[in-house]
Formats: C-alpha cells, sequence, structure tokens
C-alpha cells in the first residue's frame, strides 16, 4: 500500500513514500534487502565520525527466539499491531565517545539520522520501516545483556506493507487517514527565530 506524502515541494520519491504502517504482510524481507537498509544507516553522518549507533536485529524466521523476546519488550500497543512483520529491530546508542570516552552528546542525534537513512532507504525498496518508542529499554537490556553505556532508543519493524483491512477499525482507520505535517513556517525561520 502507498501512501505518498503530499509534499508542497518536490523531494526525492523515497522520501515521500516513506511512512510508517502498521499492518505488514509476511513476506520475508530479502537478505539483499535488509543489507541495503543496514548499509544506508552505516553511511549516516555523525559527530566526529563516530557512528555511535548499534542495532539489535532479529529475523522472525532466522532469530525467532531473539525474535520473541525483543517483541517480549514492545508495549501492549505495539504488540497488537506488529503481528508477522519479518524484521524486528533496536536501534541502540554507544553513549560514549570510542576516543577519549567521554559523553557524546550527539550520540542519539546521530542514531536518529542512521535509523532515518534506513527509514528511506527501505522506502525506495518498497519496504517500509516504523519506529516505536513504546517498548521497555529495561527489559530489552537486560534481555540481550546490552551494555550500560549503550541507550536502547527505539524498536523498529521492517517489511512490505499490508492491506489497512487486515488491522483492527480503529488502527484501519489511522493507516489510511490523511498525511499531517506542521506548516513549514512552523519549523523554519529564515533570518530569525520564530
Ligand atoms: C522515535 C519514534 C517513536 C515512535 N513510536 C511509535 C510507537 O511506539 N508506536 C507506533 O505505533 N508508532 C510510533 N512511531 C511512529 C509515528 O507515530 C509516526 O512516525 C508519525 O505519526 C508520523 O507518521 P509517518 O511516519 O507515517 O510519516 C514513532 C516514530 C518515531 C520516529
Amino acid at each position: 500500500m502507498d501512501r505518498i506524502a503530499p509534499t508542497e515541494h518536490p523531494v526525492l520519491p523515497a522520501i515521500a513514500a516513506r511512512w510508517s504502517p502498521r499492518s505488514y504482510l509476511d513476506t520475508p524481507v530479502t537478505d539483499a534487502q535488509l543489507h541495503a537498509v543496514l548499509e544506508a544507516g552505516r553511511w549516516a553522518a555523525s559527530a566526529y565520525n563516530e557512528q555511535p549507533w548499534q542495532y539489535l536485529v532479529t529475523r522472525k524466521n532466522v532469530e525467532p527466539e531473539a525474535y520473541a523476546k525483543l517483541a517480549a519488550c514492545l508495549v501492549p500497543f505495539n504488540q497488537g499491531w506488529i503481528g508477522q512483520v519479518p524484521v524486528l529491530m533496536l536501534a541502540c546508542a554507544r553513549l560514549n565517545s570510542a576516543g577519549n570516552g567521554k559523553p557524546n552528546a550527539w550520540a542519539h542525534y546521530d542514531a536518529g539520522q542512521a535509523s532515518g537513512s534506513m527509514a528511506i532507504q527501505a522506502a525506495a525498496l518498497g519496504l517500509q520501516l516504523h519506529q516505536m518508542a513504546g517498548f521497555d529499554a529495561a527489559a530489552a537490556r537486560a534481555a540481550f545483556n546490552i551494555p550500560e553505556d549503550v541507550a536502547p532508543i527505539a524498536a523498529m519493524v521492517l517489511g512490505t506493507p499490508g492491506p489497512a483491512s487486515a488491522l483492527p477499525e480503529q488502527l484501519a482507520q489511522r493507516e489510511t487517514a490523511p498525511r499531517v505535517r506542521k506548516p513549514a513556517k512552523e519549523l523554519f525561520f529564515f533570518g530569525q527565530w520564530g
């Protein structure tokens, strides 16, 4: 299912095509697709080229136990819609600089950029990546022995969007609601703040 953003100015097709579905087919993501998505994240920019992002990747048909463990960390709302989505991941950030061991103030920012690139690459491939804040970071840390200096930031699913009709009524409505954004004038200030 397509849900192209009604942009006010032309943008790259994959940017307009990216969205966050909740209905997914169980069609597997191929290795080539998955690696292309991860590669897009690898080439994101980062402060001092620290590349502080790290991802736990679980494929339902390859790492089913890890997939189930990660799914169990999601809040019930998200558990309710992920369904049979083939890939479930956890985006994390290394909080301290590999160079000097000091806190890296841009770790979250940089990890977000990597995830953003991955989402665009996914859309370009006809897949979609849906990020989720709704998960228990402490549970994920415990389940996967994630070190203390690595912060679990967002869970995310990757797969092929499915029909909205596969979702319960309320979610199906959200799946087909118009895509909205704040007006540009609230976001971008030219020359002076506000
Ligand atoms: C960091 C982050 C956390 C999010 N958390 C959730 C979540 O827990 N559950 C959910 O269904 N959607 C979640 N979303 C999806 C947003 O609701 C969605 O990106 C937003 O409504 C804009 O829609 P779009 O991505 O389709 O353009 C999250 C998105 C981001 C970037």
